[in-house]
């Protein structure tokens, strides 16, 4: 990796880390002395179950799950040992080969939408060149997801472009976004009128910070690549409804905890009359007592210690701000690391339990909440790394030769939410709600309603 990478991703760490401090010095002030103490109200909403249409799914994506890459931004990237790039690629956990079995153990969950992302790079390896046996690999997947009972749910970009686009600069050069939109138009063509649930950019903020740091780019040229995804996926948003009227349209957001209103005021909010319903990839929350999504940044997600309840409130604000449109969780998850348990007993069923109980409140209080995806159907590429573990099902993708998926406790907790409709009516959250939340700095003042102490 370069000197001057490492420079920047610590500068934007840095950053990161004042920015934390700052806004928590400030909600903190906002605190009376004994607020904590009142957060044993005793009536506690029953959670409803959830609609009988609700969309439960499983997610991952091409590049880092399926192996056998051909050339791209990611691959060189891996190649040149970008910041936060500590494994080898190597072939994933080849879902290139691998898919129909995976699907089946998507199906067997029960669940009715299976994401990824049809990469670019690998359709498209030379300009001008469309790859047959890609395209058929494709064609297979998704004729198999649905003859399987589920919607695909289909990302045009997750953060991969093929070799020649990072050749001619990527997102610094502005014919990008016209080969960008010349390959939408080329796949949503091919799967149109197929229940496709179509995402342009997966984290558009998130895309821009890694190719801020590993393309790398200059600060105006991140500035041109942010006004570029904004108008590339306003353009694609009308070019999905032309082809394939009345499919659903989105770009899934990352919710940032204390950075999140500037992610919305740059990207989300620019784009807001060009979403059929609000995506939100919620996975790390923030309080006065709990800043430990701080390790996120420094590759460390498992030092996270998650925060449920923000979920809710993050359904709940977003709704609030724009009421007719419904809301997905396109993707929640939890890391490990490397397989190994948490130090404080967390276990991955009741992470997925406790967001789902919040899910279920958000939904009990109006939210309008059409589906959920977990996030990963198996461990995979962590974008430079294996050890933060996402599955559902756990993979040794470095020294497992045979790549066995290995199902861990969540597996029958999610078959079992699935077939119930949620968690049950009278679920106590293992993980309690946090006192003064960034995600809704009411709590300061008026904690939440919790269940009975844990
Ligand atoms: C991304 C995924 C990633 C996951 C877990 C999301 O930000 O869309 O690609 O693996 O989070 O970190």
């Amino acid at each position: 990796m370069s000197g001057r990478s490492v420079t920047r991703v610590r500068a934007a760490r840095a950053a990161l880390a004042a920015l934390a401090a700052l806004v928590l010095a400030a909600s903190s002030a906002l605190v009376p002395a004994g607020a904590a103490a009142r957060a044993d109200a005793p009536k506690v909403p029953k959670v409803p179950k959830v609609p009988a249409n609700f969309l439960w799914g499983v997610a991952t994506s091409g590049f880092q799950s399926e192996g056998y890459f051909p050339d791209s931004n990611w691959t060189r990237y891996v190649a040149q040992k970008r910041p936060g790039v500590t494994d080898p690629y190597k072939n994933s956990v080849d879902f290139r080969h691998r898919y129909p079995e995976d699907i089946a153990r998507a199906r067997a969950l029960g669940v009715k939408v299976f994401r990824t992302s049809i990469e670019w790079a690998r359709i498209e390896p030379k300009r001008g060149h469309r790859d047959p046996a890609a395209l058929a690999y494709y064609d297979d997947l998704v004729r198999r997801v649905r003859a399987a009972g589920m919607r695909p749910m289909l990302t045009l970009d997750h953060w991969v472009y093929p070799g020649w686009v990072a050749a001619q600069g990527g997102w610094k050069n502005p014919r990008t976004a016209k080969d960008w939109l010349d390959e939408a138009r080329f796949v949503v063509e091919r799967y149109r009128r197929m229940g496709v649930i179509w995402i342009t950019f997966n984290e558009a903020s998130f895309y821009l910070f890694r190719e801020f740091a590993d393309a790398p780019l200059t600060l105006p040229q991140a500035l041109a690549m942010k006004n570029a995804l904004v108008r590339t996926h306003r353009a694609a948003y009308d070019l999905i409804h032309r082809i394939d009227p009345g499919a659903m349209v989105s770009s899934n957001i990352a919710y940032g905890t204390i950075l999140n209103g500037l992610f919305d005021g740059v990207l989300f909010n620019q784009v807001t009359d060009k979403l059929d319903f609000i995506g939100i990839d919620y996975y790390y929350g923030a309080s006065v007592t709990n800043v430990t999504a701080l390790n996120v940044a420094s590759g460390e997600p498992w030092k996270a210690v998650p925060e449920p309840d923000g979920l809710y409130y993050v359904l709940r604000s977003y709704q609030r701000r724009l009421p007719k449109l419904p809301l997905y969780v396109v993707e929640n998850g939890f890391a490990t690391d490397n397989g190994k348990p948490h130090p404080d007993g967390y276990t991955r069923s009741q992470h997925l339990r406790d967001h789902i109980y919040w899910l279920q409140r958000a939904i009990g209080d109006g939210v309008k909440v059409i589906g959920y995806n977990y996030w990963s159907l198996t461990d995979n590429y962590e974008w430079g790394s294996y050890r933060p573990r996402f599955g559902l099902y756990t993979v040794d993708a470095l020294t497992d030769p045979k790549l066995t998926r290995r199902p861990t406790d969540a597996v029958p907790a999610y078959r079992q939410i699935i077939a119930s409709r949620g968690v049950p009516s009278g679920y106590i959250p293992v993980r309690k709600p946090a006192w003064c939340t960034v995600e809704d700095l009411t709590t300061c003042l008026a904690p939440p309603k919790t269940p009975p102490a844990q």
